[in-house]
């Protein structure tokens, strides 16, 4: 009490105490947590805005999708879709039925990606891409289905293409982990038709999208207020629907909708408000592509699970709290992934055995403590807490970019969202969710949801090749 009561008069005033209780005039401590101040998140809306003025303007790169008008549910006919963007690709035959019966039939088929095919070349990654879809549609016959009619697809291709129309685009570069390097500044849709010949595939490319804007057409098809579309998954974007007169860069006339969905390209924001650290660094010194994606590399789920690692090797180095461990796989890349993080997490059971397995498995740390474990599950916590903190930070970013989320406003604001990371991930979601109603305020968050659109880039990419069909009226 002697000491409280010392320290109290310290406060009060300077030379109150034998206790000086000097102010430092530090107030904001660089850990972390602080990710979402005001400031860092009028960087990412200064960068938006320079994004759309002029082409290069901005590490946020503010693709025009040339998507002007969000599906309205009176599509029909028989469409298909392609989604290529991660470790799997799907291919997909929908049925629409117009506003009535909407989807009246949904079939898919998902195929995984030979790793090499990732760092190989553009015809052979197209050519196994084509092939699937040939093997896809062989028990339909000929053109059989469509009573004649040529067969559409939209293409869902989730990198950062330079869209040149609705159905073309030469890609800017590669993110997660491919690295297929004759296929940059090559136009996808070409290189598709090329490799769908090759297999006597007749198809049309109708739509080439990215899957954040099929998320948000999935999104709006089901529910008109959606007008955000967020992936959090393997990597992280999103993509909204901005007003046509907002963004300068886009030349000649204006649609007619006076509407234009954007993919904002996000991953690549980067600002040295960002809460990096020495293991953020690391990964990003040793990844296919340093210092590209640095936002990407905080959030997505292709990377938590390694900065989780790399956390944890240090911790191997620096004290024995793990006892003598074998670092050969704790110094491996990857070995760690972001379900194992989200199982860890999860743990509930007592004597965190959850923790205690997956250590021993991926990482070959045995016999650890029941302090060791509860250690790991606080890191776990730590590196997936900043992650969506920033995601948060990151969408309402783009809220406040159109003008939307404030305490009069009456309108509805959704975001659909799709990926494992919002989908698996209990931890992560929450605290998504309670750090959009931190940022926006208890009032103004009210009229703002996030709805999961699972597998809408796909359904997505359908219904816009059907409103670009060759046969539309
Ligand atoms: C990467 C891609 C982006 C995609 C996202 C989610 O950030 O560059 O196009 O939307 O991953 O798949």
């Amino acid at each position: 009490a002697a000491m409280e009561e010392e320290l109290r008069a310290g406060l009060r005033e300077d030379g109150g105490s034998k206790i000086e209780m000097i102010v430092s005039y530090v107030d904001d401590l660089p850990n972390g947590y602080c990710a979402t101040s005001a400031a860092r998140l009028a960087a990412m809306e200064e960068e938006m805005r320079a994004g759309l003025r002029e082409e290069g303007g901005s590490k946020i790169k503010m693709i025009v999708s040339y998507v002007d008008n969000l599906p309205n549910g009176s599509e029909e006919g028989l469409f298909y879709a392609l989604d290529l963007g991660g470790t799997n690709f799907r291919v997909l035959r929908v049925q629409l039925a117009g506003k009535e019966k909407r989807v009246v039939k949904l079939e898919s088929t998902e195929v995984s990606i030979p790793h090499h095919l990732m760092s190989g070349n553009a015809e052979e990654l197209f050519g196994f891409i084509a092939s699937a879809l040939a093997k896809f549609i062989a028990d339909e016959g000929p053109n059989k289905v469509l009573g004649g009619k040529q067969r559409e697809l939209g293409f869902t291709f989730s990198f950062p293409v330079r869209q040149t129309s609705i159905a073309s685009g030469t890609l800017i570069k590669w993110t997660k982990e491919f690295a297929v390097d004759d296929a940059v500044g090559e136009d996808v849709v070409a290189e598709l038709q090329k490799a769908m010949e090759k297999q006597g595939v007749d198809m049309r490319v109708s739509a080439l999208i990215n899957d954040t804007v099929g998320t948000l057409a999935a999104g709006s098809y089901n529910d008109e207020d959606v007008v955000i579309g967020v992936i959090l998954g393997t990597g992280s974007n999103a993509a909204y629907v901005e007003k046509a007169d907002a963004i300068p860069k886009l030349k000649g006339e204006l649609p007619k909708s006076g509407n234009m969905v954007i993919n904002t390209e996000w991953g690549n924001f980067f600002s040295s408000r960002l809460p990096t650290t020495e293991y953020d660094q690391a990964l990003d010194e040793e990844s296919v592509n340093p210092r590209e994606q640095i936002f990407e590399k905080l959030i997505s789920g292709l990377y938590l699970g390694d900065i989780v690692r790399r956390v944890l090797l240090k911790i191997a180095t620096q004290c024995s709290i793990f006892g003598d461990v074998d670092q050969t796989k704790l110094r491996s890349p990857f070995v760690l992934r972001t379900p194992d993080v989200s199982a860890m997490h999860h743990d509930e059971t007592p004597d965190l055995s959850i923790v205690a397995e997956k250590l021993a498995e991926n990482l070959k740390i045995a016999d650890t403590t029941f302090e060791a474990r509860k250690m790991v599950v606080e890191i776990c916590d730590i590196v997936t807490s900043r992650s969506a903190r920033l995601a948060a930070a990151g969408i309402v970013g783009i809220i406040r970019k159109m003008g939307r989320g404030t305490a009069g406003d009456k309108r509805r604001t959704v975001i659909a969202i799709d990926g494992g990371l919002f989908e698996h991930y209990v931890e992560f979601r929450q605290c998504l969710e309670s750090t959009l109603v931190e940022l926006l305020g208890e009032e103004a968050s009210q009229s703002v949801s996030v709805k999961l659109t699972k597998d809408g880039s796909g359904l997505g990419a359908a219904l816009i090749a059907a409103a670009h069909s060759q046969y539309a009226n």
